[in-house]
């Protein structure tokens, strides 16, 4: 089963057209890593497929529901009621953390499951506490973020993420707000997430990290799909010249 679709997306700001012809699937367990320069148009594909951005083309389904399609140019949006069951697909992780500052940690993951969907507080709670130890955080829920390093907040937001049980993870470049020293340990997180068998879309500018543990890597470029393949076929095998003089620059 394909958990993600998406076909043909487009996004324009102001008529500039930033994503074009943006086509992958992602099926159950897949790690799919998206590479590319700043400005390739990566953060903008993110948000476009978790509604943080409408679309200006395209289709997008979530285990085979339909967030939205476009149809003879015509773009229509799933109902109000099937887009919020759509929302509980996907988590998102970006690389600020966001945080809420005046909420203790457990709190900030337990403020979506249970303020907003209602989920019963002990049983969330008892979950929540079972996601912060697999971070290694068991002994920081009563502490406020800014109590915390940035890569305990990270692993913190990637807490927050699963505790409303998505079928799959997006991060948005998880590590570039940390410190050289804090990016081992957000990673480790991410790739033990790979090992439970975890779905996730990864923004990298780890190469390495997106070398080993990505199934699939995605080259954009200047708002497209450059290349897309396996980490052998992208890394030791590239076919496009965009992809070789980038990797160059990134690699070496
Ligand atoms: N809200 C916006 N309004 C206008 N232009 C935008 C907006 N968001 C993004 N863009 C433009 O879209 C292009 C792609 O930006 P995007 O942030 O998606 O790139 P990126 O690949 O995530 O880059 P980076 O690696 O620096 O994060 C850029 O030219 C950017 O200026
Ligand atoms: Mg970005």
């Amino acid at each position: 089963m394909k958990l993600v679709e998406i076909k043909n997306l487009s996004k324009s700001f102001d008529g500039v057209e930033v994503i074009r012809d943006i086509s992958f699937d992602v099926e159950q367990g897949d790690v799919v890593a998206i590479i590319g320069s700043s400005g390739s148009g990566k953060t903008t594909l993110l948000r476009c497929a978790t509604m943080l951005e409408r679309v200006s083309g395209g289709s997008i389904y979530y285990h085979g529901d339909c967030m939205v399609e476009t149809i003879n140019g015509k773009i229509q949006y799933a109902s109000r009621d099937n887009l919020k069951k759509i929302r509980r697909h996907y988590g998102l992780v970006f690389q600020n953390f966001n945080l809420f500052p005046h909420m203790s940690v457990l709190n900030n993951i337990l403020e979506a499951p249970v303020k907003a969907f209602r989920q019963p507080k002990e049983e969330t709670r008892e979950m929540a506490m079972k996601l912060l130890a697999q971070m290694g955080l068991e002994d920081r829920a009563d502490a406020y973020p800014c109590q915390l390093s940035g890569g305990q907040q990270q692993r913190v937001a990637i807490a927050r993420a699963l505790a409303m049980q998505p079928d799959v993870l997006y991060f948005d470049e998880p590590t570039s707000a940390l410190d050289p020293e804090l990016t081992g340990e957000v990673l480790k997180s991410i790739k033990d997430l790979k090992q439970q068998g975890r779905t996730m879309i990864i923004v990298t500018h780890e190469m390495e990290f997106a070398r080993n543990v990505a199934d699939r890597i995605i080259y954009m470029a200047n708002g497209v799909i450059e290349e897309m393949g396996t980490p052998e076929q992208i890394f030791n095998n590239p076919q496009s010249e965009k992809t070789k003089s980038f990797l160059g620059r990134t690699l070496y």
